[in-house]
């Protein structure tokens, strides 16, 4: 039996960073080096100011690192000394070539697999834990293979990782399955059993699934567009409810109190964001039309589409709603992550949402208790539209709290469900008693109470429910 012990991770990204953290943390018999070819982020990774926000990570990287967790840049002698390889790097979608704006781009995987085949001196169990199309395995071992000598073998498992941000701890300490897949040769399933080894040190051995490789792979892009697709579901539905007095919350718990629907992830929202689920559902979209089956892509890109017409329509209906226009008008923003407990803001609706603000020339405040300003004018720059800085700033203003976002504004508008703008956390009498009237409040996150907001004097709309709702 192959047992691991000395574990390194190519890629210290919110995947490779907080999965190999939480192994070093339940194996304190394995060796977890985390290596980045950025060395601002190992930096960081080294410091007291750890580079991503997740609840519940400080305490065990402080606590393991040094010990059995260490983060560096020197990725060749890590490699040399693994003797399991996890490969975390980035798989963005392409930006030009073949299939820009859907395949994804594997170029990071390639090198990373490159790498592992130019300086190993010793056999490696090599695990993808990047998410990628299904057959990536097949590439990185006709890579791998190129360089193996009869001394070096390389052993390819698809191990894809399925945490969400802002619960990645507790996700990765109690998941609901773990899956390995792997070639089924002796050589494979003998890999497959050393990395269930590794899990079941915390994980119970029933939630640890083993598959074949291929299965693995297409399992994760499967997860991620059913999880998609649940979101568009709800959204298209709260469409409906905005048009007919239905409220979308209430449609959501009687579906989801059907055993073979379930409650979770129907949550109406201004629309998904993140790093994964367009960009994973665009991948299979791309997969479907490679292997020629166009209705199959068809169906799956509709996920996407909904998604851009939610963001739309929020913004049409705010537009709409301040009297057709928001020229010179001050939108309050709250939120700019894509979701609570995170700061991370890829793909985030707030990014769409507040460029369509500022072509309308609008001012447009922004608060997000997570979010760095740096952060928010990189993502909100776009070159030809509006490129520079100074530029920017003429119509944008980074406040340091909701009130601040709020005052003499003709709007706020609730982005990101962060628990501080639920009613009961913060005193919208105060938001209300400074603002322009009519005060105007959008909740893109069914966060707030309405009728508790109306009876303050706000004018409220909110996605999925209609104001005259109740009447006959
Ligand atoms: P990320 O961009 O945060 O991190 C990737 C890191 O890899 C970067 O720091 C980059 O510098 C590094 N890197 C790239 N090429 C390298 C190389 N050759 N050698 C060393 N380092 C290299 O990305 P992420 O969010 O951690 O995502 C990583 C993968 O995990 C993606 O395929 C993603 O789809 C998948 N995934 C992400 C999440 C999530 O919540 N973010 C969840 C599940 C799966
Ligand atoms: C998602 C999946 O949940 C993870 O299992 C997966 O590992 C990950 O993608 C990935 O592959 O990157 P994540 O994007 O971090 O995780 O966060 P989610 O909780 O899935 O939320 C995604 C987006 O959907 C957010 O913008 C969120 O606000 C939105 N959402 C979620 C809704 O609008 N409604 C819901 O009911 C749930």
């Amino acid at each position: 039996m192959t047992v691991v012990k000395n574990i390194c991770c190519i890629g210290a990204g919110y995947v490779g960073g907080p999965t190999c953290a939480v192994i070093a943390y339940k194996c304190p018999d394995i060796k977890v080096t985390i290596v980045d070819i950025n060395p601002t982020r190992i930096a960081a990774w080294n410091s007291d100011n750890l580079p991503i926000y997740e609840p519940g990570l400080d305490e065990i990287v402080f606590q393991c690192r040094g010990k059995n967790l260490f983060f560096t840049t020197d990725v060749d002698a890590t490699i040399q000394e693994a003797d399991l390889i996890f490969v975390s790097v980035n798989t963005p979608t392409k930006k030009s070539g073949i299939g820009a704006g859907m395949a994804a781009d594997l170029a990071f995987v390639e090198s990373a697999t490159r790498r592992i085949a130019e300086v190993s001196k010793s056999s490696k169990i090599v695990v993808e834990k990047s998410t990628v199309p299904c057959r990536t395995a097949q590439s990185m071992r006709t890579i791998l293979d190129a360089n193996s000598t009869p001394e070096i073998h390389f052993d390819i498992l698809s191990n894809p990782e399925f945490l969400a941000e802002g619960t990645a701890i507790t996700d990765l300490l109690n998941p609901d399955r773990v899956l390995i897949g792997a070639l089924q040769t002796p050589e494979g399933l003998k890999a497959q059993e050393a990395l269930v080894n590794v899990y079941t040190h915390w994980v119970p051995r029933d939630r640890v699934i083993t598959t074949n490789l291929w299965s693995s792979e297409l399992s994760k892009l499967a997860a991620n567009a059913m999880l998609a697709q649940r979101i568009s579901s709800i959204n298209a539905l709260s469409a409906i409810c905005e048009a007919t007095g239905a409220d979308v919350d209430e449609v959501a718990y009687a579906c989801g109190r059907d055993s073979r629907l379930g409650p979770k992830f129907l949550k109406a929202s201004v629309g998904f964001g993140g790093s994964c689920f367009q960009k994973d559902i665009l991948n299979l979209v791309y997969l479907s039309q490679q292997l020629n089956l166009p209705e199959v892509a068809d169906y799956w890109k509709q996920v996407v589409i909904m998604n851009e017409y939610q963001k739309k329509r929020f913004v049409r209906k705010i537009i709409s709603t301040l009297f057709n226009t928001i020229t010179h008008k001050k939108i309050a923003v709250l939120g700019f992550a894509f979701k609570k407990d995170t700061g991370d803001t890829r793909e985030s609706a707030a990014i769409t949402l507040i460029k369509d603000f500022i072509q309308e020339n609008a001012k447009v405040a922004i608060y997000d208790p997570k979010v760095c300003p740096e952060q928010i004018f990189m993502d909100l720059s776009e070159p030809g539209v509006v490129d520079n800085r100074k530029e920017l700033e003429k119509q944008i203003q980074i406040c340091a709290s909701a009130y601040e976002a709020a005052e003499g504004a003709d709007a706020v508008v609730i982005v990101t469900e962060w628990d501080e703008f639920r009613d009961d956390q913060i005193d919208y009498t105060k938001i209300y008693d400074s603002m322009h009237k009519p005060a105007f409040l959008f909740d893109g996150r069914l966060l707030v109470n309405p009728t508790k907001l109306r009876e303050i004097g706000f004018k409220v709309s909110v996605i999925g429910k209609n104001e005259l709702a109740g009447t006959a």
